[in-house]
């Protein structure tokens, strides 16, 4: 069983082969963070044109490296959602039509359900049940994840996502689109200390996020830094280490709390902020101390990629799951309402 993965919710063009038996055959991305940068965030009119644009070259290219052709394809799997309206419907027209063509099955993938699954690319993945942190440019969940698809919210964000807090603080820095790595690399020339931002919802008793007070607190530190002056490069990196250790430090008490209270022995990290090395560290740190196996995807397979989407529509298939020979894009779609294999 060979299957194909498209991922188009937003500005990154993802194909990928999986093959049940092998794994990974081949992926691509196209990353068109470029052409957003310059309005300092995603442009979803120009993202849906350019998936359009890039889709053909990227699966042509994709079964090329992968030795392939398109009749050794068993079904194409295709974010269907969550994610921009127009960017989703790109993919899964493209994806409908192939799929038609070959009459092989169209799978419509969860994005998230991807993103959570992604460590299994790497052949690793804990025993079911387990915790997962799933953090994106547009979601911050904690999910207990009881089997394939089987999923209960234990915390979301009440307002910004982790990754949005990265890129609406680099913006207010002055740095460019996506801001999570912009932010990394700054803050690792930071000094410690010079600033502190507050841990958004430490200690509280449920397992939610909330980042945008966050913001509004960096921004008042930026205004009384630049009443007289403008920012200097040691402000500016060491705003960036307040703000990446404030992000981590909420996402590591919120996580802490939520495997306290499930009692699982195993977390699952991923999503693009997932990425981060000072999150990764600092979870690692905490898993040891308390016993906890820590799993995730390198982070070329935890920011959005093909390979993700692949992997889930072969096991979905597989497990004879595939959902509804149409999908509808679904640009809002709770995790917890996919249906289980
Ligand atoms: O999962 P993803 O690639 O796309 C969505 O599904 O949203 O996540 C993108 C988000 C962006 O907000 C980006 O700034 C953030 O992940 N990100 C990072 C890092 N790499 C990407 N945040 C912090 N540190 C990173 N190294
Ligand atoms: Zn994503």
């Amino acid at each position: 069983m060979r299957v194909l993965g498209i991922e188009t919710s937003c500005d990154e063009t993802g194909v990928a082969v999986y093959e049940a038996r092998r794994g990974l055959l081949a992926h691509r991305l196209y990353s068109q963070a470029q052409q957003h940068a310059e309005f300092g965030g995603v442009v979803p009119e120009l993202a849906s044109r350019d998936h359009i644009k890039r889709l053909a070259g990227l699966v042509n290219g994709t079964l090329d490296d992968a030795g392939l052709g398109k009749s050794d394809l068993s079904g194409v799997a295709c974010t269907a959602g969550p994610g921009l309206i127009g960017a989703l419907l790109a993919g899964l027209v493209f994806s409908g039509g192939l799929a038609r063509a070959l009459g092989v099955p169209l799978i419509g993938v969860h994005h998230m359900e991807a993103h959570l699954l992604a460590p299994l690319l790497e052949g690793d993945s804990p025993e079911f049940p387990y915790l997962a942190l799933l953090v994106s440019g547009g979601h911050s969940l904690l999910v207990d994840v009881r089997g394939y698809g089987d999923y209960a919210i234990l915390g979301e964000s009440l307002d910004d996502a982790a990754g949005e807090a990265f890129d609406k603080g680099a913006k207010l820095l002055g740095l460019g689109y996506p801001g999570g790595p912009e932010i990394a690399r700054l803050a690792d020339e930071g000094e410690p200390g010079r600033f502190t931002l507050p841990t958004p919802m430490r200690g509280r008793r449920d397992l939610n996020f909330s980042f945008s007070g966050l913001k509004t607190a960096l921004l008042y530190k930026v205004r009384d830094l630049t009443a007289d002056k403008t920012l200097d490069e040691t402000d500016r990196t060491s705003l960036a280490l307040a703000l990446e250790t404030a992000i981590v430090e909420s996402l590591l008490d919120r996580t802490a709390r939520a495997l306290d209270e499930s009692g699982h022995g195993s977390l699952v990290v991923a999503g693009g902020v997932g990425a981060n090395r000072r999150l990764r560290s600092r979870l690692k740190e905490m898993c040891g101390e308390s016993g906890v196996s820590l799993y995730y995807p390198r982070a070329e397979y935890c920011t959005d990629n093909g390979a993700m989407i692949a992997l889930t529509g072969c096991l979905r298939l597989a497990g004879g799951a595939p959902g509804p020979a149409a999908p509808d894009a679904r640009p809002r779609w709770n995790i917890n309402e996919v249906t289980p294999f």
